[in-house]
């Protein structure tokens, strides 16, 4: 087993009321394999992200529980220790693309960046690297865009370039939260495709975050359902999309815009 999460919690310090943002999170996932985190927005899906990936600053929250990758508990290890493992073993696409790129650096020096902490290799070497982490993400002419800058890239653009840097260093599992929420539907299919080509390539596993039930379907092979911290509902992504056994989980599939209201007009979002 690749990945096995034991009751992961996360419990806030940092304001007046203490607050439990994940309660006992466990999922089991093997090499390869595509799963799926859906919820409302609050229910705690960034954040046990942020703590599977040590993001969690150990003065702002208490984190609880065991999080073994390859059979070592990441929780507990020293900053400079969990170092090794980011971005080389695990790696983490934010939900904020634009926020995560510098807009003063340059494309290729952004995909590029993890190299730096992870050995010494000659420029020759790393851009060869960034430029096949670019293809591999789907970005059109890696060459010509390695000396461009963000704001000269389209949104689904600028994602991919945060995808072609969470590969840099061929990560055995990506996190992706919410890696299209913020991009046009047909940008997100052609993004989500990708994904998938990269699984497939290069059997990285994915951990996929969504409000949106029906992009994990697509995606994913299982699915969890968290609810305020919580996990309330989880089973292969068919299953829990065709025949959710909780209340919340139907009103999360229900909440998602059909075609079928978008064609009808007036009842969609
Ligand atoms: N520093 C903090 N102190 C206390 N509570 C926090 C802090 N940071 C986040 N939270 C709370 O943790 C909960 C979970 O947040 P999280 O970002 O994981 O939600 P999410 O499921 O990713 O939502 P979204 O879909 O909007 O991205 C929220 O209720 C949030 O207000
Ligand atoms: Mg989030």
């Amino acid at each position: 087993m690749m990945l096995d999460v034991q009751e992961l919690s996360v419990a806030f310090t940092d304001r007046q009321e203490p607050f439990t943002a994940v309660d006992k999170f466990s999922l089991q996932m093997d090499r390869g394999e595509i799963v799926g985190i859906v919820g409302e927005s609050g229910s705690g899906k960034s954040m046990t992200a942020h703590a599977l990936m040590g993001l969690i600053p150990r003065s702002r929250a208490a984190v609880t529980g065991r999080a073994l990758f390859e059979g070592v508990d990441l929780l507990p290890l020293p900053r400079e220790a969990l170092r090794q493992y980011q971005g080389r073993d695990l790696s983490i696409i934010f939900q904020e693309p634009m926020t995560s790129l510098n807009p003063t650096m340059r494309i290729g020096k952004q995909v590029e960046e993890a190299l730096f902490i992870h050995g010494k290799l000659s420029p020759g070497e790393r851009k060869a690297k960034a430029l096949a982490a670019m293809e591999l993400a789907g970005l059109p002419d890696p060459e010509g865009l390695y000396r461009q800058y963000p704001h000269q890239l389209s949104g689904g653009m600028r994602q991919r370039v945060m995808i072609a840097a969470a590969l840099v260093l061929r990560p055995r599992l990506l996190i992706a939260d919410e890696p299209t929420t913020a991009l046009d539907v047909t940008i997100q299919a052609q993004i989500l495709d990708t994904l998938k080509d990269i699984n497939r390539q290069e059997g990285t596993a994915i951990l996929f975050i969504s409000h949106d039930l029906g992009v994990v379907k697509a995606l994913c092979s299982r699915v969890v359902v968290m609810k305020q911290g919580r996990i309330v509902e989880t089973g292969p992504a068919e299953q829990v999309f065709h025949h959710p056994r909780e209340d919340y989980t139907k009103l999360l599939i229900a909440s998602r815009p059909s075609r079928k209201k978008l064609r009808g007009g007036g009842e969609h979002e």
